[in-house]
């Protein structure tokens, strides 16, 4: 594993090995016991979009290992006024030891990696969001104890937190069901990925259908960042996709729920539902810190 790009690109061992050492850092770090696996080490955090949770949990993350954490809003870098990608990623490559950028584009991760000459993880982009889906299942093996065999099932826009999800729960040996309005289907090649588990996957329009018998339901927000403009016409379209308690009726009783923030209640979810499963969201929040730093422990540590 060179960089976090993509789900697609790590093996179920890589993704084991992540969660394993995120729980050993858990550990670590409720225990008072220090680990500066990244020290002396200097980390970018590029944000081309808002950011609550992945900005503080980085900076902290590169902190608590004893590394220095570097924000790099893209309204202050010289990317912002059009330097090309590829002569970041070979400047910021002489100075720092690895990179962390939120940004649209997935070309634009990838064009790190490819002209970059240190570890890239993606932050999030309109394709994916690898480290919240590492955070989620590893809050999920936490909660059951295990992965495989268990029904995930995700509800709403078929948006980069679908795709990632998919991508993370398949791979993980679960079965993952996602209901999404047809035009709004997951990106067509993570559909081709989940047709190679036909006995484990399913998308459908329903959400009744797809949450049948659900151990875990995901939901997220019905416009992602740089979907502003469409904001209105996505609320009456996403109307019958909200994860409610009528909704969860057809679960498993009890059901986990999970939602990667930030929630906008009486929309995608109910006020109910989301307080009834604070605890289990929360969760999941505080696991992007110990999952994080189990990626770049894995990619930036200097080899024994
Ligand atoms: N879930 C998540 O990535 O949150 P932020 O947008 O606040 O980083
Ligand atoms: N799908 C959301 C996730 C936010 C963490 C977005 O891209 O805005």
């Amino acid at each position: 594993m060179n960089h976090l790009l993509k789900l697609q690109d790590l093996s179920p061992e890589e993704i084991t090995r992540i969660l394993d050492l995120a729980d050993q850092l858990k550990y670590e770090k409720k225990h008072g016991i220090e680990h500066p696996y990244l020290k002396g080490k200097s980390v970018g955090l590029i944000f081309q979009k808002s950011s609550t949770r992945t900005r503080v949990s980085f900076e902290t993350g590169v902190h608590q290992l004893g590394g220095q954490p570097l924000f790099l809003s893209s309204a202050d870098l010289q990317i912002g006024r059009g330097e090309p990608v590829q002569d970041t990623a070979r400047v910021l490559s002489r100075y720092l030891d690895g990179i962390m950028i939120r940004t649209y584009e997935q070309k634009e991760v990838e064009d790190l990696a490819e002209y970059g000459s240190i570890p890239i993880i993606n932050g999030l982009t309109d394709y994916c969001h690898p480290c919240q889906v590492l955070a989620d299942l590893m809050t999920i093996r936490e909660k059951f104890g295990k992965l495989e065999g268990l029904k995930m099932v995700y509800i709403g826009d078929g948006n980069n937190m679908a795709n990632s999800l998919i991508v993370g729960g398949l791979k993980m040996g679960m079965d993952v069901a996602v209901a999404t309005p047809a035009d709004h289907k997951p990106d067509p090649a993570v559909l081709e990925f989940a047709a190679a588990y036909p006995d484990h996957f399913t998308w459908t329009e329903s959400p009744e259908e797809a949450v049948k018998d659900a151990d875990v339901v995901f939901t997220d927000t019905w416009a992602s960042m740089g979907m502003e403009a469409e904001k209105e016409a996505r609320l009456k379209l996403f109307q019958g996709y909200q994860v409610n308690d009528e909704l969860l009726a057809h679960a498993k009783n009890p059901v986990m729920v999970q939602h990667c923030l930030p929630a906008y209640r009486g929309q995608e979810i109910t006020e109910k539902v989301f307080e009834d499963h604070a605890d289990e969201i929360f969760e999941e929040a505080e696991n992007r810190l110990h999952a994080q730093k189990a990626v770049m422990v894995l990619l930036m540590k200097d080899p024994q």
